[in-house]
């Protein structure tokens, strides 16, 4: 059921927000905060006012994580409002994405595309916009966000963005919201930032609201409900995404015969009855990285390790650079340079900062997980902080993770580490 706007109630923020002329926004405004807020039914009321203030020369660009969310979220309410309340008329092929918008004798080519896939980027180059929506922006691929930007040429193109907070370390949060909350000038002056709570939206009952908040414990509470960007529960990866970051074996064996993969290296990091972890890696052109395969077992000694190299080659079809391991076992490390062709590094890198590397790439989409590697997403999602008051707990733990589920992530860092300091141009 459509809403009914008639009935519709509106707060100060709202208010404030409906109310403001066209002319007045930056760039880019987002509307951030709680979920229900009322942040993507304040966008749509606010659309015609704004079409009609820019006008109908170049493309207007909606877009979500898929075609999907963004006909879910937002054209089941823009299309009957457009239609019933405004006289207008509103015509979407969901199959091509193609949105005809025609309101006050005017026609609006649109255009529904999805922002959330790694390659979701190169649907949109080239072509000049005046106008994006972007329905939870934070869903977007990194890629895409940018180029989405770049295609907002004309002065008095207007892009507007809704989002749940996520973790802080998301790039939007780093790029964006921190430094305009700090009062960064040059942010200020691309990017207006409205934060909403469940209580900035009049039309929602106090039963509902209570009801919300049972919902959802912890960081999830703190930012479904109040809004928040706050890391979660502790997890060092916290933006890792199954659903971004994860690759079918098919995929990642395409990239791998298209040459897209144009270097292969590993992490090892040794134990014995704790597991010894060795990854395989790739990177591409874009500086993509790739963790193609994984070893991870308990008491085996270095000849397995050589096996499994060997045999990894053959299946591959490729050779393998070069191998950064744990420097704990300098005998293993020994056998695995006289017995394979790799580069052996012994070359152990400080947890944060390669920490704060393997972070890095997660947050802009640029390392993905084949979802062969099972110890690795599993450790990707249990790899923590000790929190404070836990067990234990020293003021020093804030940067350290707990040294459980940490095998695959120490091969991890020892990898990209290596990689990103000494064959990439940082
Ligand atoms: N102007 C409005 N008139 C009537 N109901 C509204 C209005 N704005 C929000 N609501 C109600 O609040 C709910 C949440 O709004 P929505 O914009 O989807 O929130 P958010 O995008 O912040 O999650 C809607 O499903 C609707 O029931
Ligand atoms: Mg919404």
């Amino acid at each position: 059921m459509p809403i009914k706007w008639e009935n519709s109630r509106y707060s100060d923020k709202a208010r404030k927000f409906l109310s403001k002329p066209p002319e007045d926004f930056p760039l880019l405004t987002l509307l951030d905060g709680a979920v229900r807020s009322g942040k993507t039914l304040n966008i749509i009321q606010k659309i015609p006012q704004i079409f009609d203030f820019i006008g109908n020369e170049y493309l207007k660009v909606f877009s979500g994580y898929s075609k999907n969310t963004v006909r879910n979220n937002v054209l089941i309410e823009l299309k009957p409002f457009i239609e019933n309340y405004l006289g207008g008329n509103v015509k979407y092929n969901s199959a091509s994405g193609e949105l005809d918008i025609y309101l006050w004798g005017k026609l609006y080519t649109c255009l529904v595309v999805g922002g959330g896939e790694s390659d979701s980027a190169s649907s949109i180059q080239g072509g000049t916009w005046d106008f994006w929506y972007a329905n939870e922006l934070p869903q977007h691929h990194y890629n895409f966000y940018n180029m989405a930007l770049s295609r907002l040429t004309p002065e008095y193109a207007k892009a507007f963005a809704d989002s749940n907070p996520e973790s802080s370390n998301h790039w939007l949060y780093q790029e964006k919201i921190k430094p305009y909350l700090a009062g960064d000038e040059v942010v200020k002056s691309v990017f207006d930032y409205w934060h909403f709570t469940m209580k900035d939206n009049a039309n929602l009952s106090k039963t509902f609201i209570d009801n919300q908040e049972k919902l959802y414990q912890g960081a999830f509470k703190a930012r479904k409900i109040d809004g928040l960007w706050i890391v979660a529960d502790g997890l060092v990866y916290d933006t890792f995404s199954v659903s971004k970051h994860v690759l079918s074996q098919n995929q990642i064996c395409e990239k791998i015969t298209n040459n897209d993969i144009i270097e292969y290296f590993m992490g090892i990091d040794w134990g014995w009855n704790h597991p010894t972890a060795c990854l395989l890696m790739g990177v591409d052109r874009e500086g993509v990285y790739y963790i193609i395969d994984e070893l991870y077992s308990s008491k085996i000694e270095a000849d397995k390790i050589v096996e499994w190299i060997d045999s990894k080659q053959t299946e591959y079809g490729r050779f393998f650079s070069f191998a950064n391991c744990d420097n704990a076992r300098p005998e293993q490390n020994d056998k695995l340079r006289t017995a394979t062709n790799l580069v052996i590094y012994e070359e152990k890198p400080k947890v944060e900062d390669s920490i704060a590397l393997v972070r890095e790439l997660i947050n802009y989409d640029k390392l993905l997980v084949s979802e062969k590697c099972k110890s690795t997403l599993n450790e990707f999602e249990t790899y923590r902080y000790r929190s404070a008051g836990e067990n234990g707990y020293n003021s020093e733990d804030a940067d350290t993770p707990l040294k459980v589920n940490d095998d695959c992530m120490d091969a991890l860092r020892y990898a990209l580490f290596k990689h990103l300091t000494t064959f990439r141009r940082m």
